[in-house]
This record gives C-alpha cells, sequence and structure tokens, in this order.
C-alpha cells in the first residue's frame, strides 16, 4: 500500500541531518560485513561500569520498595514524576542558590521531544499569520533542531566569526552579534551548550548578550544543556547555567547513561512550562515513570552528579586529549587544519580550510581507508546561505577505543595530506 501522505507527513517522514548519514553509515557496515571499520560516528554515549552499576542499584531499589506499583502501573501528571520534579528542584537549590517552584520543572521523553514542543509552541505561524522565527544564534549547532519545526521555514541560524589561532591548529566560533537579528517576528532562540557537533561552550557573557536581545521581546531561550551540569556535566570548561526569566535552562539523561529510558528535563518560566506541558499531554500524555524513579533516586542521593563529574567528565576528556595528540603527531604543520577548542561534549571538530574536496568526498575516501566519521554539512540546520566553510569539517566521536582514535586519526591524517599535497592552494 502506497499511503497518501500530508504536506507535514511528507516533511516528518523525511530524515534530516546526521540522520540521513547515518543510514549511509548502517548500509556501508552492513555490505562490508567482516571488513573492521574504525567507526568515529558514534553519537551513542559509552556504557561506563560505574554508570551502569548506578542505574542498576537505583533500579533494584525502585523494585524493591512499595513504590513500585505507583511507579509502573499507574499513568501520572503530564508535568512528570513528582518526586523526581522535587529532586530536581533540591540539587539546583542547593547547587545553584535558585528557588523553584513546583510549576517551574517539566519531564519530557527526552529533551529531543521538549525542543520538538517547544519549536511549534513559538515557532512558526501566528494566529494573524505572521511568521514567528527559531532562531539559532551560533551555527554549526545540534543536527536534531533540523527537523522540529512543522513550519521549516521558520528555522533560521546565523554565520558565525571564527577565532583562528593559526600557529596552534585550534579555532573556535563566536556568535556574530551583526548577523543575530532578535525582534518581534522572533518565536524563540536554541542553542546548545556544550555544543554538538563543535564542543564549543558559550561564555557567560555570550549567552548574557544574547538573553539581553531577547528580553525585551519576552523571547525564550532554550538552552540545551544535554552535555552540561550537573548531569552529564560534560564541559571541560565552566558552563554554569544561567538563570533569567526567559531562559529555560533544558537538561537530558542520555548522556548520563540513561539515553534508552528518554528523560528530558525543561527548568524555567512557570508560564512557558505550562505551554509545554499541555502540547505534551496532547502528543504523548506524559514521559515512562520507570526512568524517572530511578533518575530521581540517582539525583536525591547525589550520585548522579558525582559519578558524573568524577567518572564521566574524565572519560571524555582524556579522549578528547588523545585526539588531539594524535592529530598534531600525524598532521603536518603546514596544513591549514584546525580542530576546535575541546570545551565539552563527546565530539572533536575539525575543520580543513580549503580542503580541495567536499566533506562528503572526504566521508567517502575515509570510508575507503576503512575509517567512518561524520561529514560536517549535516551541522548547519537553518543556516540559509551558501557557506564554503560548512563543507570543509568533520565531526570525530570520542566514543571509540584509544587504539581505534590513534589508528583512525593516523589514517586520516595520511588521507587529508594527500588531498591537499595533490591539489596545493592555489591550484585547485
Ligand atoms: C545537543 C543535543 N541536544 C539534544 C539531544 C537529544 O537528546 P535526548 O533526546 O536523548 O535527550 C542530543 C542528542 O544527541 C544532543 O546532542
Amino acid at each position: 500500500m502506497e499511503p497518501a501522505l500530508t504536506q507535514i507527513g511528507v516533511q516528518m517522514s523525511q530524515l534530516t541531518g546526521v540522520r540521513a548519514i547515518m543510514k549511509d553509515i548502517i548500509a556501508t557496515l552492513e555490505a562490508h560485513q567482516g571488513a573492521t571499520f574504525i567507526n568515529l560516528s558514534a553519537g551513542n554515549p559509552v556504557i561506563l561500569p560505574e554508570i551502569e552499576q548506578l542505574w542498576r542499584d537505583c533500579t533494584l531499589d525502585l523494585l524493591h520498595s512499595s513504590e513500585y506499583g505507583q511507579v509502573v502501573c499507574r499513568y501520572g501528571i503530564s508535568q512528570g514524576y513528582e518526586p523526581l520534579i522535587e529532586a530536581v528542584i533540591t540539587d539546583f537549590g542547593h547547587r545553584y542558590g535558585v528557588q523553584l517552584s513546583g510549576r517551574q520543572v517539566l519531564i519530557t521523553p527526552g529533551s529531543q521531544a521538549l525542543y520538538f514542543l517547544a519549536a511549534n509552541v513559538f515557532g512558526g505561524y501566528t494566529h494573524a499569520g505572521q511568521l514567528k522565527e527559531i532562531v539559532l544564534p551560533l551555527s554549526p549547532d545540534y543536527t536534531g533542531y533540523g527537523g522540529i519545526c512543522l513550519a521549516p521555514e521558520a528555522l533560521r541560524a546565523c554565520k558565525p566569526y571564527l577565532e583562528v589561532d593559526e600557529a596552534g591548529h585550534r579555532f573556535k566560533y563566536r556568535p556574530d552579534f551583526s548577523q543575530l537579528q532578535i525582534d518581534a517576528g522572533t518565536g524563540c532562540l536554541i542553542f546548545s551548550r556544550p555544543c554538538n557537533p563543535t564542543g564549543n561552550v558559550l561564555c557567560e557573557a555570550e549567552v548574557q548578550k544574547i538573553t539581553d536581545l531577547a528580553t525585551p521581546f519576552s523571547i525564550p531561550i532554550f538552552v540545551d544543556a544535554a552535555y552540561g551540569p550537573p548531569y552529564p556535566a560534560l564541559n571541560y570548561t565552566p558552563a554554569t547555567p544561567l538563570w533569567g526569566d526567559n531562559l529555560i535552562h533544558c537538561l537530558s539523561l542520555s548522556k548520563a547513561g540513561l539515553p534508552g529510558e528518554r528523560i528530558g528535563i525543561a527548568i524555567g518560566d512557570e508560564r512557558v512550562i505550562q505551554v509545554l506541558e499541555a502540547f505534551q499531554t496532547n502528543v504523548c500524555i506524559h514521559s515512562g515513570r520507570y526512568g524517572q524513579a530511578i533518575a530521581a533516586r540517582a539525583i536525591r542521593s547525589g550520585a548522579l552528579a558525582t559519578l558524573s563529574e568524577q567518572v564521566i567528565r574524565p572519560y571524555y576528556f582524556r579522549k578528547l586529549q588523545l585526539l588531539e595528540t594524535t592529530l598534531s603527531e600525524h598532521l603536518p604543520d603546514d596544513l591549514p587544519w584546525f580542530l576546535h577548542r575541546g570545551e565539552g561534549a563527546i565530539f572533536a571538530w575539525l575543520w580543513l580550510r580549503d580542503l580541495p574536496i567536499s566533506d562528503w568526498e572526504l566521508y567517502q575516501r575515509l570510508k575507503q581507508v576503512g575509517v567512518i566519521v561524520v561529514p560536517g554539512q549535516s551541522f548547519f540546520p537553518g543556516l540559509k546561505m551558501d557557506w564554503p566553510h560548512s563543507r570543509q569539517c568533520l565531526r570525530i566521536s570520542l566514543t571509540a577505543s584509544d587504539a581505534d582514535i590513534e589508528t583512525g586519526m593516523g589514517r586520516l591524517a595520511a588521507t587529508v595530506t594527500e588531498i591537499y599535497r595533490a591539489s596545493p592552494p592555489g591550484e585547485g
């Protein structure tokens, strides 16, 4: 049967961004069964034994408690499982000195769902037919923002400016405030901090400046802290949440070892939270309560925050250092390669300036030497201009073994060097 789809049906049945590339990666791996690929594309976090144990212990505790039946055999309120909301409020109160009310927290089935709710509540067409934009103030950013709006034309990303350390082979994206137009036509802003794919962390002054621009128009700003503190604390530079009337702090427990349980947490103004909650009721009633109940335990005991800082963060930070040293050893100093400053998340982001081929062609070349990375162009959702830079980057996952990172980076360096040498600048 060929089902007839609506406009939204067609739009939503298409894979966007990195999900489209993942299809190619899976097909490659299946077609070459037996061949050993070094897969540096994964976004799935590593199963760390201490973290798995934490969730096992919390599950056992739940199983043996009188709460069990109430958790799995009952519906609950859409806002989320009350003990988890209470645990978050208490934890944030102690940690950041913020006094939150019970109406300021919403639990969603993963944070991707939260951005979908936010994008369609605040972005798209108003009753009067005005298009309200969802602005991503710093492109590149999370590929998942590419598919969240039912009116896709509402998504607009801003080109950044680049701070480049030529000698050190490092760079950093910074918001270009001359590009960041925020006005009555802006519905909301979203950015990830730390950022997937780049590992960038917008500094406090930058977040404050964005907030100052949005405040006069009462525009909500969703700060996606899927890699931020206090859990999973995958920040290698300070990334303390900022508070303000229009700032919505968004967490995910996926990178804290619970991606399968789908838990997102939004903390912010009660009126924003209520609208999102009502939308959630219409979509799915509420997030699963088993995951919420074990999360409540891990947050209440303090174990999740402690293990995030003592196990999760050092694990990926060491991988990042290994990748940086391996690339520096293998990539010649005279080539224009630049790693984004590693300030957080679980990826490295490599920019190959003036690369004679596109990132997609490089991805294909790397597959031929058994290395899989993600071409960068999937990470520029909403960028409406043609920017050659967006075809000169790669995302490299830090979830691989040490040996795979070392071998993979060695092969990548050899391939990239060969490509540059075959077509020196000025001859391409
Ligand atoms: C920056 C960022 N935000 C949000 C998400 C969505 O995560 P989840 O829906 O598992 O909470 C991801 C997933 O990789 C991400 O990298």
